[in-house]
């Protein structure tokens, strides 16, 4: 016997809100219209659903109900105008990171360079890089992404890509190493890189992450970084004094306490520390929380 849509959307909401889920409306509505390989935004028009089709459905709700991530079930995740492929193993990019996107993108706008040369330090999927890539025209990326399962990723996603990439004449070179190792394929670009942007983990590594998606899904290569968390910015900042021309563009993602200009567990304050940059500023999500340093190379 088929079953009402109307009536299984409710249920499976009811049910994700009562494990927890933050978004149980979104996320019943994607896992219905996943499993049933249509459209989020058209599962109106579906009176009903079939036995078959609902056991198929009940597989995906109840593993989300095991806090499994909705973008692990649908295999994909929206950010800026693309759509990466994502999964265990590679770090899910979050929409605070847009904002990130969205500064480099402007200043890169802003130049008069024949192309630009970024580099995105711990790429992850290749969010930053494919979306600076494919919004501005003439770019050259080189993503730096240190673990292999999610190299895999950002590789397949560079595929997926292709096309819009092409379009804007871009590239984005993916090269599978740690930052914190010798990197030859940049030695060519001291002092001639435009900006340099990343979004390293920068969690201590004594927190733990308060959703289980992120605590128990997300690797920790992506998450943690030292004791104050902060040894992987520390690395990026240094690539990026050596690598940046004068006037070059950077751009750090960092915890909403990693904010301070004043104390050395802030961003701003090792940006200032460096003594090699000017225009340092922080700036704030969508939740008005310390996000991202900004600065400019002197
Ligand atoms: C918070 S995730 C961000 C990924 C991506 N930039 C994004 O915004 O979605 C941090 C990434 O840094 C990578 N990573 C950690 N340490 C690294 C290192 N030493 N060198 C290169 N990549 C590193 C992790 O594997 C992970 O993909």
């Amino acid at each position: 016997m088929s079953k009402l849509t109307r009536s299984v959307l409710v249920d499976i909401e009811l049910r994700l809100k009562n494990a927890g889920v933050p978004s149980p409306r979104f996320d019943a509505e994607s896992l219905v219209a996943f499993s049933l390989g249509i459209e989020r935004n058209r599962i109106g028009l579906l009176k009903e659903i079939t036995d078959e089709q609902y056991r198929e459905i009940e597989k995906l709700v109840e593993k989300r109900v095991r806090r499994i991530p909705l973008q692990h079930l649908v295999g994909e995740q929206g950010f800026r105008r693309l759509v990466l492929s994502v999964g265990p193993g590679v770090f899910i990019p979050r929409p605070e990171t847009e904002l990130l996107v969205e500064s480099v993108v402007r200043y890169l706008l802003d130049q008069k360079n024949e192309r630009h040369t970024i580099i995105d330090l711990c790429a992850g999927t290749g969010a930053i890089s494919l979306a600076v890539a494919t919004e501005v025209k003439n770019c050259d990326v080189y993503a730096i992404e240190k673990s292999s399962a999610a190299f895999d990723y950002l590789i397949k996603n560079i595929d997926k890509s292709q096309e819009k990439l092409n379009e804007q004449n871009s590239k984005v070179i993916a090269i599978n190493k740690s930052i914190e190792e010798e990197i030859n394929e940049l030695d060519l670009l001291r002092k001639k890189v435009d900006a340099v942007i990343s979004n390293p983990p920068y969690i201590p590594n004594k927190m733990v992450p308060r959703e289980p998606e992120v605590k128990d899904h997300e690797p920790e290569i992506a998450l943690f970084g030292g004791k104050d968390g902060l040894d992987v910015v520390k690395v990026v900042i240094d690539i990026a004094k050596n690598l940046l021309k004068p006037g070059g563009f950077v751009g750090i993602e960092h915890a909403d306490v990693q904010g301070s200009s004043t104390q050395d567990t802030g961003v701003p304050y090792l940006l200032i520390e460096s003594a090699s940059f000017q225009k340092i500023e922080d700036r704030r999500d969508l939740n008005g929380l310390p996000r991202y340093s900004v600065a400019i190379k002197s």
